[in-house]
């Protein structure tokens, strides 16, 4: 990140703010600053609880916190519920768009509710029950949204896993979370093509112990096998009685699970991040109230897939906390051509449009006209995730999308997080590249090794300083690795894992992962799961991947590749391994590069060292190498 932005400063709000709260933003933020407890109270009282809470926090058994203990409600009470029973209920609660454009569905509060009820109703059929856990492997089509609120209404746990994960990633993702059933479809359109999801489903669900059925929804048409025993399509069970009725939503604790969230950390299998319901719900709600100001008429598209956590908390859960609008669109952004995301925008009157740099970037490079032949005019403000956004990316989504006018939101926070952590509200003078302050609530603090802070404009590891609702509350089956990686670095100290900088005003800059996690397009995956994808080939003895900076990706996996004897490096090879990683991993793993070599440099106990791999390919000091082995 490029130091020269820090003066510069953009304050387009000020119209927009006139009677609204966000008049009195500072003033809100001093008071959650010196009562945080009692400013997360105040936003959980705006929500619909069928029994209160005794207690806000219990922090006796740190840090397995513990929100609105003692409250009873379900997340879908508050996302649907009080939607159709209050003014919204005609209001349109999702729209979507195919990638075809042929078909557009929409759905009001009312229909949404239908839908979502007839989901409940034929899994609850199926033995699906409070505490059980559903793998959803769906694509970008509204049955994702019927899928997960229909668990949370029966007190099920969803996990969803990406619709591009392999059945070697899905298979392990659901013996973990020992799901009875999982719901997915035929297939998905992906530019134009299909990808099997049934076909990867069989797969991945062959030797799975614990899966009873799978619902298929029929999205491509195309020729899948069904088992009679096993899978049913879910327009069968449409038209079954047992799909009618009210359902009613189980009301639930506070802390009762909602969804687990499989996510890549620097080392072993990926950490089944687990949410709830309350705190999570008062969470995504408030951090989306504020920081994009939702008003009554938005429109609001968040580009990210249901699979990933900003899919769960701005795609899905927090729009419909807020009765807002939501949009999903189901394809690429470039089908047919550049600028579909640009005709969208135009054709629905889209005002809030939150994205990830690694998409403005691979936009960006097809030029203005494309953008510039639409009316963008609708959008009033603009929001990005997933990694720092650098200053060409800003000043291109700012000036040439949101004409300048429309206030660019850079959020920070993580799967574990569950909610913004860093980012401002839209009166609040922003920063290219910088996400702001902590959200109200919250403090950050940069600490260096030893654990002292560091002044203000120097590097150090971020770290947050207060709980908050929507924090994970355990990696699921796995309550020490969730001690040992968040909370032990700094004792009673939640660690995020970024490296950043604070400077005079107070705003947080953001660096990237000081550990072995890469952002690949905003995707986030690990070293130690690219390198088991790599090393499962046969001609493969070891592997190590580091993340390489990309123009348009952020980062680029390069891998280096020992051999087993009687095997030779060649082209043939490179690519052999590279299709290996996408149908054993993901295609979003593929290494960019492979390096053929004799050996990796690692520590005399056996660890690779990365950190010297990266140097070396950016021709850079190779740092300590007093660990080195040979
Ligand atoms: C990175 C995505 C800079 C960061 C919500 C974090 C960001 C990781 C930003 C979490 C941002 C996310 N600026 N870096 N605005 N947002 N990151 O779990 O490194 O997929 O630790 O959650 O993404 O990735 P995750």
């Amino acid at each position: 990140m490029s130091e020269s932005s820090e003066s510069e400063i953009y304050r387009p709000y000020p119209e927009a703010v006139a009677g609204s709260w966000a008049e009195n933003w500072e003033e809100i933020e001093a008071r959650a600053k010196a009562d945080p407890y009692t400013y997360w109270e105040e936003r959980a009282s705006e929500l619909v609880w069928s029994q209160r809470w005794d207690q806000v926090v219990d922090d006796s058994n740190k840090p397995f916190y513990k929100w609105f203990v003692g409250g009873k409600t379900n997340i879908v009470t508050n996302a649907v519920d009080r939607h159709v029973t209050g003014p919204h209920k005609n209001k349109l609660a999702l729209i979507w768009e195919s990638e075809d454009g042929k078909t557009v569905r929409t759905f009001s509060y009312f229909s949404l509710n239908r839908e979502v009820e007839k989901m409940s109703n034929i899994i609850r059929a199926m033995g699906v029950n409070k505490g059980d856990r559903v793998t959803i492997y769906l694509p970008r089509i509204p049955e994702v949204f019927f899928a997960m609120l229909a668990c949370a209404k029966l007190g099920a746990v969803h996990s969803v896993v990406f619709a591009g994960f392999s059945a070697d990633a899905l298979s392990s993702r659901i013996d973990d979370s020992e799901s009875k059933l999982v719901i997915t479809a035929d297939g998905s359109w992906i530019n134009g093509s299909v990808f099997p999801l049934k076909d990867i489903v069989d797969e991945a669900v062959r030797f799975s112990p614990t899966v009873e059925n799978v619902i298929v929804v029929k999205r491509t048409g195309t020729e899948v096998t069904m088992d009679p025993t096993r899978d049913h399509w879910y327009h069968d069970l449409e038209n079954l009685p047992i799909s009618r009725g009210r359902c009613e939503t189980v009301q639930l604790d506070a802390e009762d699970p909602l969804y687990i969230l499989y996510t890549s950390g620097s080392t072993g299998k990926p950490k089944a991040i687990l949410h709830t319901h309350g705190g999570y719900m008062v969470g995504t709600y408030t951090t989306l109230k504020y920081t994009f100001d939702i008003r009554e008429d938005d429109r609001f598209w968040c580009t990210a897939d249901a699979g990933w956590v900003t899919g769960h908390s701005y795609l899905v859960y927090g729009p419909l906390l807020n009765g807002a609008t939501t949009f999903m669109y189901e394809g690429g952004p470039t089908f047919p051509h550049p600028d579909r995301w640009w005709r969208l925008i135009e054709h629905y009157g889209i005002t809030t449009f939150y994205t990830a740099p690694t998409a403005i970037r691979s936009l960006m490079r097809f030029g203005d006209a494309w953008a510039t032949r639409h009316d963008l005019s609708s959008l009033r403000l603009l929001g990005s995730v997933g990694e720092p956004i650098n200053p060409a990316a800003w000043h291109w989504f700012y000036d040439v999308i949101g004409g300048g006018k429309a206030p660019l939101m850079d959020t920070w926070w993580q799967t574990e997080t569950g909610m913004f952590q860093i980012a401002g509200v839209p009166a609040m003078p922003q920063k290219p590249g910088s996400g702001g302050r902590p959200v109200f609530g919250q403090e950050a603090e940069i600490l260096d090794e030893a654990g002292n802070p560091v002044p203000d404009g120097q590097e150090g590891f971020l770290t947050l300083k207060n709980p908050w609702p929507a924090m994970a509350r355990t990696i699921y089956g796995d309550d020490q690795r969730f001690v040992d990686t968040y909370w032990s670095t700094y004792p009673g100290r939640y660690t995020t894992g970024d490296a950043a900088k604070r400077d005079a005003d107070g705003y947080f800059w953001v660096i990237g992962r000081t550990d072995d996690v890469i952002k690949v397009s905003g995707h986030r995956l690990g070293t130690a799961e690219v390198e088991s994808a790599i090393n499962s080939h046969p001609a493969v003895s070891e592997s190590a991947a580091i993340g390489l900076p990309h123009e348009v990706k952020g980062n680029a996996i390069h891998a280096f590749v020992v051999l087993n004897q009687g095997h030779t490096g060649n082209r043939e090879l490179t690519e052999e391994i590279r299709a290996h990683v996408s149908t054993h991993l993901s295609p979003i793993a593929k290494p960019d590069e492979i390096t053929f070599t004799d050996s990796l440099p690692k520590t005399r106990s056996g660890k690779i060292m990365r950190r010297v791999l990266r140097a070396r390919a950016l021709g850079q000091d190779e740092g300590d190498l007093s660990t080195l082995e040979d």
